[in-house]
């Protein structure tokens, strides 16, 4: 498995159900990524793709967006962590908030998805936020502990495990939550249950070239998960840059 703690920061992109051969090559031929061992760049295109992009390989990592939560089997249409491990795929997404809302997964999917990851030694990118009514209800904090309990593998460790914090509201919409609230909940997560301190906690939402820099500053943060503006290879190498 990848050394994640000899990383300072991650810049992990998710290119959701968008690009193609064409837009790889274009995408990879314009992207500029720093000489700075510390920063962990990780491109998740579509799974067709995972293996195109792998061979385009420069100072980049490659992750899945998912993996079924079945080792193998009748279970047509589902790709395996051992697939992704053949592939030797470094990293994956799971329970993205569309993961949960739209195909229904729920933290019980979520923790065995990320078991069997860290099992294939991938590296599970672990996605938990409160939608905008539970932050209205004042209930941010219940739901992540909710989702911290039991979406977390009992042997995840800060060596085999990200955590992303993603609030469902931020996501594809501009809006975020004020620096200080970011920073806060994060603080919020690598203290739950004194478990999560040297955890690898990155935010995603709305994450952009104009704020990216004051979001990965901030103390709790170690990092940045990518939707819309990880599809521009302008905006993906200045938010790395930075
Ligand atoms: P966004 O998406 O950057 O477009 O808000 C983030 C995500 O879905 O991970």
């Amino acid at each position: 498995m990848i050394k994640i703690n000899s990383f300072s920061s991650f810049f992990i992109a998710n290119w959701k159900l968008n690009g193609n051969f064409k837009f790889i090559d274009q995408f990879t031929s314009e992207l500029k990524i720093p000489n700075n061992v510390a920063k962990c760049v990780v491109i998740c295109p579509t799974s067709i793709h995972l293996d195109y992009i792998r061979n385009k390989k420069n100072n980049f990592y490659v992750g899945a967006q998912n993996v079924s939560q079945h080792k193998e089997g009748a279970y047509t249409g589902e790709i395996s962590c051992a697939s992704l491990s053949d592939l030797k795929i470094e990293f994956c997404i799971v329970g993205h908030s569309e993961r949960r809302q739209i195909f229904n997964e729920t933290n019980t999917n979520v923790n065995s998805k990320s078991s069997q990851l860290i099992e294939h030694d991938i590296v599970p990118i672990i996605c938990i936020g409160e939608t905008l009514e539970e932050k209205e209800n004042g209930e941010t904090n219940d739901v992540l502990s909710k989702q911290l309990e039991e979406s977390i593998p009992k042997f995840s460790n800060s060596d085999n495990t990200i955590i992303a914090y993603e609030p469902v509201w931020a996501i594809g919409t501009g809006l975020t939550p004020s620096f200080e609230e970011i920073n806060n909940t994060h603080k919020f997560i690598k203290n739950y249950n004194n478990k999560y301190n040297n955890y690898k906690i990155i935010y995603g939402g709305s994450v952009k070239a104009n704020n990216a820099k004051e979001i990965v500053s901030l103390s709790n943060v170690d990092g940045a998960l990518i939707g819309g503006a990880s599809l521009k290879s302008d905006d993906f190498t200045k938010i790395i840059e930075d």
